[in-house]
């Protein structure tokens, strides 16, 4: 037995769900460029769960079920006013959706339509706990969410307490859609291997918040803002970048274990970019994020990911460092579900093998003789 260092290259499910061929990402079969330019988030999710588009009047009725599920339990939302206000945010999300299982009288029940309606309560319901959680750290009270309006235009409202613009609604909501599934990431491989055991939905999108949050992942957005922020200036990129290099630290933002050519995200992102940038009136995030990317890739070879250009994005839409990586998690829990879903369809446990690389026939040596 020879093992594969992080799985690379092994193919570990079927799925009709995502896509990744020739560099080029599906959902559904839909290319992610025209999702990106046309769909809305919330008819991706539909997409997502239910393998189809939806018609005008399933769109509605899923805009209608997200409105209803979104107030949180009273007992979740005590909670999360009782966590330190310095916490991390996305360890805080962790901890809120973990609890929202207590208070759903059907979490155990393993029906493939309670299934689907909690995967609908679990969207709408992080959608609320990131921004309560956000405005509870500041001493503020939480808001609570309108009824009938997208996941974008409801977390910019409940997170700032003013109606959102459309420029703003519009570009959180594209980043939504291009965050929503990404095929067998390390976050929905999380929560496929944990539902696999035939433990609950909210048990799997734990799991997957849990990976999610690491700097290698979905965390690296919060890294990127991080590192533009260190740098300060263009002036600086240069030198910062090329001692980076030298010192063979990994630059954030950049790579991917797909794609070696470019994330097809990417370009969407840096577009919003450019586009957000000049109408706030400031660049420098911009053409700081731009030149980063002439050196990297230029002395490397390496591309941005989705993560680099979403992080000037997020900024550029006034939303805090530390809600970036929950932000992608409220976009990408309609992926987990919808590969929850699947994997109960038609599961099997999943337990792989491990290469012992320990000693061989070792003795059992007495506690008083060691
Ligand atoms: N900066 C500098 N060098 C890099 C980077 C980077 N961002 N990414 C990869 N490399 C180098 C590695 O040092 C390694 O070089 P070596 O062969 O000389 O040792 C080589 O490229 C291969 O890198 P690995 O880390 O082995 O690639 P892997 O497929 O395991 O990792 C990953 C992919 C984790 C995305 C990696 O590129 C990385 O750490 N990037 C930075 C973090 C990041 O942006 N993560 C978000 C990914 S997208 C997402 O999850 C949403």
């Amino acid at each position: 037995m020879t093992a594969t260092k992080g799985l690379e290259g092994i193919v570990a499910t079927t799925s009709s769900i995502s896509s990744i061929i020739d560099g080029v990402l599906t959902y559904r079969g839909i290319n992610i460029d025209e999702l990106a330019e046309n769909a809305t988030f919330e008819e991706v999710a539909y997409l997502l769960w239910y393998g189809k588009l939806p018609n005008r009047s399933e769109l509605n009725g899923l805009i209608q079920q997200l409105s209803e599920y979104a107030q949180l339990p009273n007992e979740v939302l005590e909670q999360i006013k009782l966590f330190p206000k310095d916490v991390n945010s996305m360890a805080a999300l962790r901890t809120a959706v973990s609890s929202l299982a207590l208070y759903d009288p059907e979490a155990g029940d393993m029906s493939p339509e309670a299934n689907l309606r909690k995967a609908i309560k679990l969207q709408a319901r992080l959608t609320t706990i990131v921004a309560a959680f956000a405005r509870i750290r500041e001493g503020k009270e939480p808001i609570a969410p309108k009824a009938n309006v997208s996941i974008a235009e409801n977390f910019l409202y409940m997170l700032t307490g003013q109606n959102p613009d459309k420029v703003a609604i519009e570009a959180l909501d594209k980043a939504l859609v291009l965050h929503a599934d990404h095929e067998l990431n390390a976050s929905t491989f999380a929560a496929r291997v944990t539902v696999a055991t035939l433990s609950d939905i909210y048990s799997g999108v734990t799991s997957a918040i849990g990976a999610l949050k690491g700097p290698l992942h979905g965390g690296a957005n919060e890294a990127v803002m991080a590192m533009l922020e260190e740098i300060g200036t263009l002036d600086n990129v240069e030198s910062y970048i090329n001692n980076k290099l030298a010192n063979k630290e990994k630059i954030m933002g950049f790579g991917h274990r797909v794609y070696k050519n470019g994330d097809p995200r990417a370009k969407h992102l840096q577009k919003m970019s450019r586009e957000l940038s000049n109408l706030t009136g400031n660049m420098n995030w911009y053409n700081m994020s731009v030149k980063i990317e002439e050196l990297v890739t230029g002395q490397k070879g390496l591309k941005p990911n989705v993560d680099f250009y979403s992080a000037s994005v997020y900024t550029s839409l006034k939303i805090p460092r530390d809600l970036f990586t929950p932000i992608f998690a409220i976009s990408r829990v309609s992926g987990w579900t919808a590969h929850i879903l699947e994997q109960y369809e038609n599961n099997r446990l999943i337990r792989p093998r491990a290469e012992y690389t320990g000693p061989a026939n070792q003795p059992y040596v007495p506690i008083e003789q060691r």
